[in-house]
């Protein structure tokens, strides 16, 4: 277990009623350390760390979105197409970042720095369409925003 997973998890172990409720943590903080997703040699850390299996810390990565079992680009763009952003524009969105980064939702561009991904509801709603990079929001986005966006970022690579 790295020494960054020991850390954090002491200092959270306090907060659960047992250490399997620490799951969720354990994986984020896991995931963070393997370059944004979660190897099998990950989610044996978490395991060894909680003391329950790799399948089990498998089943709860597999069903979480914000999880993943393969290797993401440096920066992650997840454009919401959820109702509430897809009736104003979350498609034509999407399709302006394809556009913009060459890839299709799902793939990473071949420099490895950016995956792009549709996503369910963001929580944004009331300021949609919702886009999120690396965890912060941009709302609402047009798809003549995007090209902006996409050099921010790459400003600060
Ligand atoms: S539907 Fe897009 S943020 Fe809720």
């Amino acid at each position: 277990m790295s020494s960054r997973l020991e850390n954090e998890l002491g200092a959270l172990r306090g907060l659960y009623p047992d250490r399997r409720s620490l799951v969720l943590d354990a994986l984020r903080i896991a995931q963070e350390e393997h370059e944004g997703w979660l190897p099998p040699e990950a989610l044996r850390e978490v395991a060894d760390a909680l003391d329950v299996t790799p399948a089990y810390c498998l089943s709860i990565a597999s069903f979480y979105d914000m999880l993943h079992l393969a290797p993401v680009g440096r920066h992650m763009i997840e454009v919401c197409t959820n109702l509430s952003c897809a009736l104003v524009g979350a498609q034509a969105v999407v399709d302006a970042f394809a556009r913009e980064l060459g890839v299709a939702p799902g793939e990473t561009t071949e420099d490895g720095a950016f995956t792009l991904r549709a996503i369910e509801c963001a929580g944004g709603c009331g300021r949609a369409p919702v886009v999120v990079v690396d965890h912060r929001y941009h709302e609402p986005v047009q798809p003549a925003d995007v090209p902006a966006i996409v050099e921010e970022i790459r400003g600060r690579s």
